[in-house]
């Protein structure tokens, strides 16, 4: 990619000979290899059972974090997602936790305090435990088994559970490069 955009900038400082740089200009929003666009951010289920701290490692191992919920239209694209993606899969690590003694729960992955916290029926039960999930309710009747919405229930953080991570989308401006003979296509950061 670096080399396309010295392609670039050596074009613009040639503008004043016979070569122009003459361009569309375009937006584009992309995520990281694996990760799937949701909402505004891109999202990777790991199905794969760890702690807390171990969902949080695998995360950052990717330049990612667990996930975090910041206002009620996200939540409820990412709760549509879900069931897509992870079918009959009830819980997911999110990164809100209240650990370290705090009363408030935090997304790690942003820092953020949360303040958008869409409970599962009869939570939260801070005593359980300091870290939140999503939790589905599981209906198993003679028709088959369905989930309800996942939403916000409190685990103990050394539980082992699936879990999503986040991170943020990419945006580009695609630039079309010309010179006299040829174009470029090259991705610069917007
Ligand atoms: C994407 O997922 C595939 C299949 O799980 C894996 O082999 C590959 O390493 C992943 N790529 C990245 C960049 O994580
Ligand atoms: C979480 O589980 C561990 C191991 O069972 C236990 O020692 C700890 O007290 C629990 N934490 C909470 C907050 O319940
Ligand atoms: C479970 O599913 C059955 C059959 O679809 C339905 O009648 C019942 O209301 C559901 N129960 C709950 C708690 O959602
Ligand atoms: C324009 O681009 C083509 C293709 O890379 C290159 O061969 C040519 O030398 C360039 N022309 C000028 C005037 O820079």
């Amino acid at each position: 990619m670096s080399s396309t955009k010295l392609v670039c900038i050596a074009l613009v400082s040639l503008v004043f000979g016979q070569v122009y740089l003459v361009a569309s200009e375009e937006t584009i929003a992309v995520c990281p290899t694996n990760f799937t666009q949701v909402a505004d951010k891109c999202l990777l289920v790991d199905g794969s059972w760890k702690n807390f701290y171990e969902a949080d490692r695998h995360c950052r191992s990717l330049n990612a974090g667990l996930l975090s919920i910041s206002n009620p239209t996200e939540f409820n694209v990412i709760n549509e997602w879900l069931p897509i993606v992870a079918p009959y899969q009830p819980e997911f690590w999110t990164s809100g936790n209240k650990l370290g003694g705090t009363s408030d729960y935090y997304w790690q992955s942003t820092g953020e305090k949360a303040l958008y916290l869409p409970w599962q029926t009869g939570q939260p039960t801070p005593t359980t435990g300091d870290c939140l999930i999503l939790l589905a309710n599981v209906n198993m009747t003679a028709e088959g088994t369905t989930l309800s919405e996942h939403r916000l229930s409190v685990r103990n953080c050394t539980k082992w559970v699936p879990h999503v991570c986040e991170a943020p989308l990419q945006i580009f401006k695609t630039q079309l490069c010309l010179n006299t003979t040829a174009f470029f296509e090259a991705k610069v950061p917007a």
